[in-house]
């Protein structure tokens, strides 16, 4: 099924919403902000003379976090030109048509509250828009973006990888994802529709980039030899002892695959090199806790493997549950992150870390 269909973050402010549970990604954006701030103050050098910058956000969520962006943004701007009062900034958050963008409209007056209290009435003009679409296709005009950012929202797939046979068969039986045991068809499969799909999104922004126009990329990444490189590996785990129980029909665990696949920073090298249009700045890796979902100032040492498990757990169902209720059913959920808690807790007491390798790209877009 086409990920668009099914795909959204939990949405409201409610305990298990990505509202309130989206804290990982925040600091996955800060400790990356050295990087996105050298690269808007490159785009800025790059292109002169504009009556309007114009940038996106691809992949926003629901939460604080797509306000994290626009204020970064906003305050790299205004530093280095200090000329917003006379060059107005357009800010367009993108998300999938399901996703629950009027958690981010109410936010807006208080946002706009707090950048007038904190530079002044003379502060330039910023507008805000929404532009609900699938970014593996077009979503604005040609030459018409300065700067796109897109946080931990490329490596969903444009659907699940299919089996290349002809037969009906699972291609990735008792599992939902890659795991450090699969047949290298799985992993070909995956391969295939994240090129497939990567390809498409970088010659969709070709056309609406500007010339000198910069995208600074992050997914959650992969390295080939890691025994757990997401936890979505766990996620399978469970609904297998799940089906073990009858709790979970097996027919059912053995024909769903999760729309994700995370890349090697070599494999999206080949991708943005093969498709032509960029060239690459920076690409590197950074890495960080499965459980980095605690607030800044709290000293995490004081945190046991149970506790690491709820903290995995609770990042995870936000993400999760809405296209997992779709496959196996609401009533499954409690047990199935219950369980999942568990088993990461005991996974950390058996090899200590379980962390993200993310891989972070910038491209220029060639003239
Ligand atoms: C984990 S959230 C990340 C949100 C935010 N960038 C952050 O860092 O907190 C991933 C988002 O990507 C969106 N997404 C996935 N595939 C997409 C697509 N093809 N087009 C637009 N948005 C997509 C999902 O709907 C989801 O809201």
């Amino acid at each position: 099924m086409a990920t668009e269909r099914v795909l959204r973050m939990k949405g409201g402010v409610g305990e298990t919403s990505y509202t309130k549970n989206s804290l990982l990604q925040r600091k996955v954006m800060m400790k990356l902000k050295t990087i996105f701030e050298e690269n808007v103050k490159q785009m800025m050098s790059n292109i002169t003379s504009e009556s309007c910058w114009r940038v996106a956000d691809l992949g926003c969520s629901s939460g604080p976090n797509a306000f994290m962006f626009v204020s970064n943004i906003l305050n790299i701007m205004d530093n280095a030109s200090l000329s917003l009062n006379r060059v107005p900034l357009q800010i367009y958050l993108n998300d999938l048509f399901g996703n629950d963008f009027n958690t981010i409209f109410k936010l807006i007056p208080e946002f706009y509250q707090s950048i007038h209290q904190e530079k002044g009435d003379n502060f330039g003009s910023c507008f805000i828009h929404a532009t609900p679409g699938n970014f593996y296709g077009r979503l604005f005009p040609d030459n018409y973006i300065h700067f796109f950012h897109s946080s931990y929202s490329l490596h969903w797939l444009s659907q699940a990888p299919k089996t290349w046979s002809n037969i009906a068969e699972p291609l990735n039986k008792g599992n939902v994802y890659i795991t450090s045991t699969s047949p290298p068809s799985v992993y070909e499969a995956y391969l295939k529709q994240f090129n497939k799909d990567f390809n498409l999104f970088l010659t969709s922004r070709s056309e609406e980039l500007i010339s000198g126009g910069i995208m600074v990329l992050t997914f959650i990444g992969r390295e080939k030899t890691k025994k757990f490189n997401n936890p979505a590996e766990v996620i399978g785990m469970v609904l297998n002892d799940m089906v073990q129980e009858g709790l979970v029909e097996e027919e059912k665990l053995d024909f769903f695959d999760l729309p994700l696949y995370g890349p090697t920073a070599e494999e999206v090298r080949q991708v943005i090199e093969a498709e032509g249009s960029f060239t690459i700045g920076t690409l590197k890796t950074m890495k960080i806790g499965w459980d980095a979902n605690l607030e800044e100032d709290v000293d995490d040492s004081i945190l046991d493997s149970k506790m690491r498990g709820e903290f995995t757990a609770k990042s995870m169902r936000a993400v999760l549950e809405p296209i997992l209720s779709v496959e196996f059913g609401k009533d499954i959920m409690d047990e199935l992150f219950l369980r999942f808690a568990k088993l990461v807790a005991q996974l950390i007491d058996e090899l200590e870390t379980l962390e993200y390798t993310n891989v972070v790209v910038s491209v220029t877009k060639d003239p």
